[in-house]
């Protein structure tokens, strides 16, 4: 089958990398990489870490507006649907990326898989979530990575469609850290072998797009009395240059490349974030989680007390982060060999 692949944030890369490599195998697979995100270390970095193919396709969108950027990407997606007549087409996640893809190809009557489908934080104010939806119901092939995600799109009607596979980070994560641990010199770089700290991300458009908001969530998180790793998303880096707070226990750093930033999770003593990739992580790795939203998509790992939920608004972030403590057990939520299953799913399509 001819089948394009579309990715241009870096969650995407991260959950193309093992899909791309098992489908290229059997497939005429192109990669097309929408520009949506273009610092070195948010995409090619990423890349080069996982050894994913140069994109046969790169849009160079870049960033605007979610009308412009969606609209942009879904002319230039168009035209090379138009060109190549795939007889598949994958989209990843819940971006402004996920969702030009998944209009272009449904307007152009190719079927289209959701990988990582059946999620909702029921937030609106969440571009994501509307991407989410939307994308759900013009999929002919729900990929949900939880049973918790196919009981949802089950609900919306969609059960025919779905295949519980689990989640591909699994498959990533896996593939990742005996290299990560084997290369990655990122602890002694940020001087923090041998020591206790907190890991910290931060990019969700409610917690960093207002300055005093960011401002505040930073000022009670330097008072938590720990080392706090701060890699800094390039959205998050824009608002810090506009605030004016004096940190004396948060260690800022750019965006790590994958083998790194996984290194730092693994050493961690906990991970405070507001990112979806990270709270899976997060609970893959064992390590305790605070999310610093007031809802979340990934509510199995809520349930099993690996992950609290905290409002960035609550004065008292530090009490509930010292005294939260994560069981010593867990289930396997998010499934294992998930590509595996995605990938006979795709085999036995027949066209
Ligand atoms: C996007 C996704 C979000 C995902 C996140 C992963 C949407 C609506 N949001 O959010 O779901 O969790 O990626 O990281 O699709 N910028 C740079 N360099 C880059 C990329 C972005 O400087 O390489 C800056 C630009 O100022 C840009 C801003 O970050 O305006 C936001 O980028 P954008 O891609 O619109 O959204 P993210 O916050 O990255
Ligand atoms: N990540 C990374 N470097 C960093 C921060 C995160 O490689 O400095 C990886 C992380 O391991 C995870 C993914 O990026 O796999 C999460 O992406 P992000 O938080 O940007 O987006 P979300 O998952 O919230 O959509």
């Amino acid at each position: 089958m001819k089948i394009i692949s579309i990715a241009g944030a870096r969650p995407q890369f991260i959950k193309l990398a093992p899909l791309s490599e098992k489908l290229s195998e059997n497939h005429e697979e192109l990669i097309v990489h929408t520009g949506q995100h273009y610092d070195f270390e948010m995409s090619q970095k990423i890349f080069l870490d996982l050894g994913i193919r140069n994109p046969h396709y790169h849009l160079g969108i870049g960033s605007g507006s979610h009308a412009t950027q969606t609209g942009e990407m879904m002319k230039a997606l168009e035209e090379i649907m138009i060109k190549e007549n795939p007889e598949l087409v994958v989209v990843f996640g819940d971006t402004n990326t996920t969702l030009a893809g998944a209009l272009a190809a449904s307007k152009l009557s190719i079927p289209l898989v959701h990988v990582e489908a059946g999620l909702r934080s029921y937030n609106r104010a969440m571009p994501e979530e509307i991407n989410r939806v939307v994308t759900d119901h013009v999929s002919e092939y729900l990929f949900a990575p939880t049973e918790s995600a196919g009981r949802l799109l089950k609900g919306e009607g969609l059960e025919d469609k779905t295949y519980v596979t689990g989640d591909i980070m699994v498959d990533t994560i896996k593939m990742s850290l005996p290299v990560a641990l084997e290369t990655s010199s990122v602890l002694s770089d940020l001087d923090i072998d041998n020591r206790d700290y907190n890991l910290l991300t931060l990019h969700r458009n409610y917690n960093v797009d207002d300055p005093l908001v960011l401002a505040g969530i930073l000022k009670q998180l330097d008072n938590l009395g720990e080392l706090i790793i701060f890699p800094v998303h390039p959205r998050t880096r824009k608002m810090l240059g506009e605030i004016d707070v004096s940190l004396k226990n948060i260690v800022l750093t750019g965006p790590l490349g994958y083998f790194d930033f996984i290194m730092v999770e693994n050493s961690s003593k906990r991970i405070i974030t507001d990112s979806g990739g990270i709270q899976k992580e997060a609970y893959i790795l064992k390590k305790p989680c605070i999310t610093l939203r007031t809802e979340t998509e990934w509510v199995e790992t809520v349930e099993e007390k690996w992950n609290l939920l905290v409002d960035p608004s609550d004065p008292a972030i530090c009490q509930k982060i010292h005294s939260f403590k994560a069981p010593a057990t867990q289930k396997k939520v998010f499934g294992e060999d998930v590509c595996n299953k995605m990938v006979s799913v795709i085999d036995s399509i027949s066209t």
